[in-house]
Formats: structure tokens, C-alpha cells, sequence
């Protein structure tokens, strides 16, 4: 399969959710949800090599997730670090740069050494994209991109006439990477808590009834397949 086909998505994005309700039907505690949920993110990577899907953007942490216990968000921290170092090899082999949207300097110090590390190394990857949504939330990026715009408009380097749906696209976390084409969310829940509010206009958006930890490359496949099955119009008449 090569990824000139229309029927293969070049970016996917997905909502990871469902960690929490997979541990505790297994009687476990909520991290080792997140665990698990971990090795499924190595499979998506993975299985977008396979498949040719170019960017891969996966929503890890909200803005809102910051209101859970600490201990949560603690746990969650430390298993970023400790799948960044484990995963080096991963990025490697794969040939695949990491990214990161969102307001990371809102992130403990040594995630942020761990993801700018992992950034640096794999910066000159062109195979594929792995972008990772930490302290992230649409509309926090959609705020930060209208600050933006304002100062550029004060500075007189902007004219308010000339602001268009191009100046907000350009002003977001990564204006160089193309808007999703699928939205994958798991956990069977239908909504987007605030995720990628500007870019998903047209995305097609796809529900996996599975929890995250459950949901591997027979799944992704799946949605992949599905998605070669719509027809996109973008409101034209076909
Ligand atoms: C998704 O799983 C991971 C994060 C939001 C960090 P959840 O932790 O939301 O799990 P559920 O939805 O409570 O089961
Ligand atoms: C969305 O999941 C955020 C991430 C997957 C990181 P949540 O579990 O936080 O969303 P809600 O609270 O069910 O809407
Ligand atoms: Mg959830």
C-alpha cells in the first residue's frame, strides 16, 4: 500500500480513552490501565508504518486532565518518561520524529528534558510523525493562537482585514502538519473534549466501542478500512 492512495489517511488522530475502565474491570489500579494503554500506543505506531499513514498525532494529556488526583497525574508523568526511554529504539527503527502540541512548559521539567531529548534525536525523520497531545486542549490552542494574532496586529505587522482561516491555521501549535483526515476515539464514548476543535472540521470521525488498551493493529485497520469506505464531499456536490 503506498501512501499517494486516497483511501489510506495521510494524519491520523485518536483519542486514547478508556485506560481507567479497562484496569478497573481487571480489578486494577487506574495506571495500570495506562500501562497497558502505553503498548498500544507502540502498536499504532507501528501499524501507521505498515500502512503509510504519515502523521499520527495521539491525545495523552488535557488541559483538563490536570484537575485528576495527583497521584494520577504523577503516574502518568513518570510513564511518559519511562516510554519515551524505552521507546528510543522504536523511534529509530521506525524512522519516525516526535512532536509534541500543546503548552508543554506546563509539564514536570524532566518530561520536557525527556521530550525535547526526544525530539532533538529524531528531528531529521522524515519516514513518519508522531505527535503527541500533552496539556493540550483545542480551545487553549485556539486561545493561544488569537494572542498571537493580537500582538502581531499591535506591532502593526497585521492588519485585522487581512486576519483569514489561513492566519489561524498558521498561528496554531504545528501549522505545518496537514488537518486530520480520521478521528479515531476509543472507549465508545461520542464526543471530543476538546480536542483539535479547528482541524477536525472535515475530519472523518470514527468510534471504537474497545477500551485504548484493548484496541491494536487489527482495530486501527479496521477504522483505516472503514475510512477508505466514505465518500468526502468538503460540501461539494459528488
Ligand atoms: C485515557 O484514559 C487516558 C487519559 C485521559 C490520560 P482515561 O484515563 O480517561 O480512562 P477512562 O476514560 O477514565 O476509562
Ligand atoms: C480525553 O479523555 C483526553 C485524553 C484522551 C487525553 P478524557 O477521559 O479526559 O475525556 P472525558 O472527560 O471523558 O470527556
Ligand atoms: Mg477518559
Amino acid at each position: 500500500m503506498s501512501d499517494s492512495s486516497p483511501s489510506i489517511p495521510r494524519h491520523v488522530a485518536i483519542i486514547m480513552d478508556g485506560n481507567g475502565r479497562w484496569a478497573k474491570q481487571r480489578g486494577l489500579p487506574r495506571i495500570r490501565g495506562h500501562e497497558a494503554g502505553a503498548e498500544s500506543v507502540r502498536s499504532a505506531v507501528r501499524t501507521c508504518k505498515k500502512l503509510g499513514i504519515k502523521y499520527l498525532t495521539l491525545y495523552a494529556f488535557s488541559t483538563e486532565n490536570w484537575i485528576r488526583p495527583r497521584a494520577e497525574i504523577e503516574g502518568l508523568m513518570g510513564l511518559l518518561r519511562y516510554f519515551l526511554g524505552k521507546e528510543e529504539k522504536e523511534f529509530h527503527e521506525n524512522r519516525v520524529r516526535l512532536r509534541v502540541m500543546g503548552r508543554m512548559r506546563d509539564l514536570p521539567e524532566k518530561v520536557q528534558s525527556a521530550l525535547n531529548r526526544m525530539m532533538e534525536i529524531t528531528a531529521h525523520y522524515d519516514e513518519g510523525q508522531l505527535i503527541l497531545a500533552l496539556s493540550y486542549s483545542g480551545r487553549a490552542e485556539l486561545s493561544d493562537a488569537v494572542r498571537n494574532i493580537a500582538r502581531r496586529v499591535r506591532q502593526g505587522a497585521l492588519e485585522p482585514e487581512k486576519i483569514d482561516e489561513k492566519t489561524i491555521s498558521e498561528s496554531l501549535y504545528l501549522p505545518d502538519v496537514p488537518d486530520p483526515d480520521l478521528m479515531i476515539r476509543t472507549s465508545g464514548e461520542l464526543r471530543l473534549s476538546n480536542f483539535m476543535l479547528w482541524q477536525l472540521s472535515y475530519s472523518e470521525l470514527y468510534f471504537a466501542p474497545v477500551f485504548w488498551p484493548d484496541f491494536r493493529e487489527k482495530d486501527l485497520i479496521a477504522a483505516v478500512e472503514e475510512y477508505g469506505c466514505r465518500q468526502r464531499r468538503f460540501g461539494d456536490v459528488k
